[in-house]
């Protein structure tokens, strides 16, 4: 731990006007978590693996102990497997643990012992896929990048209607990435939540594409049917049978959905497809799960 690169302070939040809203609100909102405290690669790589399936509280102590440990790729891949999965145990989804391990070989004979900082090299390790690779990208190498996890898109989705990683990237404002990235999965954990959004305490209300489009469920007036013509679950219900047919191209969701033109109406059902565990995006196309 103690040969760790330290993290720098946060850097003042400017930003392109877009971002300022979201910086602003982190810079007082900001969960302390102990992996942002590091810029080292193995550990953030460790944190982001340990994150994908396992709640933060849960990993705060577990990621401690690990990388406690096994401070480098070099010591993970010289340890038998079985004293890694131990480690890990705990955090349920032990094939990570394996994953690791031989994620940690393949750092130290093809790299050695440095996790590389190009997207292509990340990917190619074992146990590596683009969540992750990018995550270590912005977490660790402060690179200017979209991280895309499945709370990440959900506030992205809504907030701005972008599903695609591309755009994604576009909305980093320039030399924020570590921060903006930390941001929105704090936004996503703590306030744009699935199930109950406190919208009223969003940094990125007045702007939200899923507001203007009707937000989270109104509560429908008591003995009225809301009306479903026009709808947006009309248009879900559309994408969702076009889908039951065959992929649909992000850029034709629009037509799809039977909104032509509406891209960022339709932006937002996709995103709202997606997080419902409905859909799929692969490829640049939205697909059944
Ligand atoms: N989930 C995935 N990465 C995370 C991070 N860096 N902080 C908090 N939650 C996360």
């Amino acid at each position: 731990m103690e040969a760790r690169r330290r993290a720098p302070a946060a850097a003042p939040v400017r930003g392109r006007r877009l971002g300022v809203a979201l910086l602003d609100w982190w810079d007082a909102a900001r969960r302390d978590l102990p992996w942002r405290r590091t810029r080292d690669p193995w550990a953030v790589l460790v944190s982001e693996l340990m994150l994908q399936q396992t709640q933060v509280s849960r990993v705060v102590p577990k990621w401690a102990a690990f990388v406690d440990r096994f401070p480098t790729a070099a010591s993970c891949a010289a340890a038998p497997v079985g004293d890694v999965v131990r480690l890990w145990s705990g955090l349920g989804y032990n094939r990570r643990a394996v994953n690791l391990h031989r994620c940690a070989v393949a750092v130290v004979e093809r790299h050695d012992g440095r996790l590389p900082d190009s997207l292509d090299a990340l990917l190619a390790l074992p146990g590596i896929g683009p969540y992750t690779a990018r995550a270590v990208l912005a977490f660790a190498f402060e690179r200017d990048i979209g991280v895309l996890d499945v709370n990440a898109a959900r506030v992205l989705g809504r907030a701005f209607a972008v599903t695609a990683q591309a755009d994604a990237d576009a909305l980093v404002p320039s030399g924020h990435g570590w921060a903006w990235n930390q941001a929105v999965l704090d936004l996503g954990a703590t306030v744009c939540t699935r199930q109950a959004p406190r919208c009223d305490d969003c940094p990125l209300f007045s702007r939200c594409a899923w507001r203007r489009h009707g937000g989270p469920d109104p509560a429908t007036p008591a003995g009225r049917q809301s009306r479903f013509d026009g709808s947006d679950r009309q248009g879900r219900g559309r994408l969702v049978a076009a889908l039951a047919a065959a992929p649909v191209p992000l850029d034709k969701a629009d037509v799809a959905a039977g909104w032509p033109g509406a891209h960022e109406r339709a932006a937002v059902a996709v995103a709202s497809l997606v997080d419902d565990g409905l859909a799929v995006i692969h490829d640049g196309r939205l697909t059944l799960p």
